[in-house]
């Protein structure tokens, strides 16, 4: 039996402007140790859905656990904490501090959960040449390509080691052989201990993913599990 990592309990989300429900009565189970796709046409509530996991928003109705422990979204700065240490999060727009260099960007993501600068640097530079990018880590993200600053992205997500990567659109921005390449760095950065949720339009990268899950007419439906051998 595989360990359940995110419960989402009876979850419903309804954003004050709109009459609907945008997530009407989610109940899912991930597993650490495997990847799932979210697909659904585009306002369906893939973003609501990964917000509401990284606890950026809260569920209208509903509850969210996270290794057994439910989210109270009242605590903050708590759950803060527990985003910048145990959730890795990759956008389509990069989100990169633009101020900041490639480098500054993975090692603040790094500072920010252990005040420990020598440590900080030693593995912002591991992970920077891990992706092949180590010679862009003094640019700032205006002088980086749409795939570099992905990959910079990539690069903060994991740097936390988190138990949990949400990936949204993260190749809505790139161009196809950026998006491929992109895509496989995404899918190795999942290991047992681990879970890689991401929302996708592309249903080739879709398809990649042990899980692909949609969301129609505000309700989560598990489609077809990738064919695995083993
Ligand atoms: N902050 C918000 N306020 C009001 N409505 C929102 C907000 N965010 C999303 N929505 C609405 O919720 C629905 C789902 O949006 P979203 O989760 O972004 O979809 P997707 O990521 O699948 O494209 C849409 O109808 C969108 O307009
Ligand atoms: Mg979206």
């Amino acid at each position: 039996m595989s360990k359940t990592i995110i419960k989402i309990s009876n979850v419903y989300k309804k954003f004050s402007k709109n009459k609907f429900n945008v997530l009407q009565n989610i109940n899912y189970k991930f597993s650490i140790g495997k990847s799932y796709s979210i697909v659904g046409p585009s306002g369906s509530g893939k973003s609501t859905l990964l917000n509401i996991i990284s606890m950026i928003d809260k569920p209208t109705k509903g509850n969210i656990f996270i290794n057994n422990k439910k989210i109270n979204f009242k605590e903050n700065s708590i759950n803060d904490i527990t985003r910048a240490s145990k959730i890795g999060i990759i956008y389509q727009d990069f989100n990169l501090l633009n101020d900041f260099t490639a480098f500054e960007n993975i090692l603040i993501a790094r500072l920010s959960i252990e005040n420990d600068i020598h440590k900080a640097s030693k593995l912002t530079n591991r992970m920077l040449s891990k992706v092949k990018i180590l010679k862009r880590k003094n640019h700032f993200p205006s002088e980086l390509s749409g795939g570099e600053a992905q990959r910079i992205a990539i690069c903060r997500a994991i740097v936390n080691s988190p138990q949990i990567i949400l990936a949204d659109e993260p190749t809505g921005s790139l161009d196809k052989k950026n998006s491929k390449e992109i895509f496989k760095l995404l899918l190795n950065t999942k290991n047992k201990n681990r879970v890689l949720i991401f929302a996708t339009h592309n249903m080739y990268f879709a398809n990649l993913a042990d899980y692909k899950l949609q969301i129609i007419d505000g309700k989560l439906k598990s489609s077809n599990a990738r064919i695995r051998k083993k």
